[in-house]
This record gives structure tokens, sequence and C-alpha cells, in this order.
């Protein structure tokens, strides 16, 4: 069936030129849209961000955290069906994934690790994806949602670990390893004891791989849902050597959300 185009070769090179043109056009209309979203995005954080809101903001925090535990704690019951996937969604399974397989290392699998503030596994099943099953994991969380879905995220991957509800600090566990803990002690009210009580869940030697929120705006958002508070470079630093821990590395998430609400930091602890 004739589409009542002509078919020669002049017709057709002029066809192609055009579908060209129009891309080329289709394609600098894009360019210039992107560019005038991240001129708003920059305004808005230039406006919403300034040194006095993370301030004031900060000292919010501080009142609001002291009895936030528990309602934290019920708060992630009711997320925790939806959280692994929202974890992956968002690019923090894989930053977990990037930063635990930076440093190249040589793991036994005669380990004990303790991941503190487990949510539903994501960190620890990182960390088992990189270097095999532990000797023992073990997933130390106070809503049994939350660790319900890590335990199932763990058997998916072979591994079973010892489920342990509570809050940091609220039980005894015997020494391990390693202790990985993403995105909690944000949430804790004193963080140095938190760092205190995760330094005593370590051998001397033993390795703390934290994840911890930075100032962004972004993170301003989570706080109204949350009320987690952030830490700048300088005073997580000194508040994990504070707490007997020789700072190893500082990692940098490359890219996604991780990259602007994260900071990755390795620590041992020194005796
Ligand atoms: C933001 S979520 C992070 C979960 C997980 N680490 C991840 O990266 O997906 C914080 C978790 O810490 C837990 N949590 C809050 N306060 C805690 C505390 N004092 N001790 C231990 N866990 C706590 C919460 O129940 C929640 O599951």
């Amino acid at each position: 069936m004739s589409t009542g185009r002509c078919t020669c070769k002049n017709c057709a090179s002029i066809s192609r030129k055009r579908t060209f043109k129009q891309l080329q056009t289709g394609f600098s209309h894009q360019l210039r849209l992107r560019a005038r979203i991240d001129e708003c995005y920059a305004r808005i954080q230039r406006r919403l961000w300034p040194v006095t809101l993370e301030k004031s903001l900060q000292s919010w925090q501080a009142p609001l955290m002291a009895d936030s535990s528990i309602e934290t704690t019920n708060g992630y019951d009711v997320v925790a069906p939806r959280w692994g996937d929202k974890m992956r969604a968002l690019g923090y399974y894989d930053g977990y994934l990037g930063f635990l397989s930076e440093q190249q290392r040589h793991l036994s699998g005669d380990l004990r690790v303790i991941d503190v503030g487990a949510g539903t596994g994501s960190f620890a099943e990182a960390w088992v994806a990189i270097n095999g099953a532990p000797r023992e994991l073990v997933l130390l969380e106070p809503s049994s949602a939350m660790l319900k879905q890590g335990q199932a995220a763990l058997r998916r991957r072979g591994t079973e670990p010892a489920l342990i509800k509570a809050l940091l600090g609220g039980v005894e566990l015997a020494p391990s390893d390693e202790v990985l803990a993403a995105h909690v002690i944000e949430h804790c009210p004193d963080p140095l004891l938190a760092l205190r009580q995760m330094r005593d869940l370590l051998h001397p030697g033993g390795q703390l791989h934290l994840v911890i929120s930075k100032p962004h705006w972004c993170n301003a958002i989570i706080w109204l849902q949350w009320r987690h508070r952030t830490f700048q470079e300088a005073e997580i630093l000194t508040l994990i050597k504070k707490a007997g821990f020789d700072i190893e590395r500082v990692y940098n998430f490359p890219c996604g959300p991780p990259s602007r609400t994260s900071r990755g930091i390795v620590a041992t602890r020194r005796d």
C-alpha cells in the first residue's frame, strides 16, 4: 500500500535531515529544561538551607529526640512491609554495597557480625552479598515487624540471622568482630553513648561500619517524619574518636539520594 510519500534518494535524505533536526531540537529543549530544573533546585537549596536553618533544626531536634525512641519504633513497625523495597528503589542498598566493597578485604567466614538498628536487614544483606555468610549474624532491632522482614531477606540469601528485639544498650551481647549500623545513631538521644555501646559490642581491633545522616535539605524533609538528626563530618569524627575508635576512612556515596543524605565511616575499636 502506498503511503503517498516519495521514496526517491533525494526525498529520503531530506526526510532524514528533518528527523535529525527534530531530534536535535528535542534534545536541546530537554537540556534547557534540565538546566532550569537544576537552577531551581539550587535556588531552593540556597533559600531553604542556610546555616541558620541547619542550626535551628539541630536545636529543635535535641529535645524532641529525648523521648522519641518508642514512637520511632512504632513508626518503623508501620513502614516495615515496604521498607526493604524503598531502600532498594532509593539506591540505599546499592550504596551500602559500594561502601562495603570499596575496601579490598579477605575475611574468613569465622566472624560474628552485629547489625545495630538493622531495620529490614539491608546493610547486613549487602555485607553477606560481598563477604559471604559469617559464622554468626545478629540483627539487633527494636521493631518486631522490621526484624521479621530482615529475617526473610537474609533467609533468601541462605543465612539464618539471630534476632534480638531490643534497643542498643538494652541487652548484653557477646562481643563481635564487626558492627554495622546504618542510619541509627541519628535516632539515639545520646550519640556518644550510642557509639560507646557500639564499641562495647566489638573485640579490640574490631571494625565499625557506620552510615550516618549529614546536613542536606533532603534530610529536613525526612526529619518531618522521623525527627532524626544530622551530623557535620567534623562533629561525628570527634564523637567516634571520643568513643574509643580510630578512624580508618570516610566514604562519600557517589550518587543518588545516599550521596545527598548520608556519609559512610569505617572505624576500628582502639583497645
Ligand atoms: C532509618 S532505619 C535504618 C534501618 C537499616 N539500618 C537500614 O539502613 O535500612 C533506623 C532503624 O533503627 C532502629 N532504631 C531506632 N532507635 C534505635 C535504638 N536506640 N537502638 C537500636 N535500633 C534503633 C529503628 O527501629 C529502625 O529500624
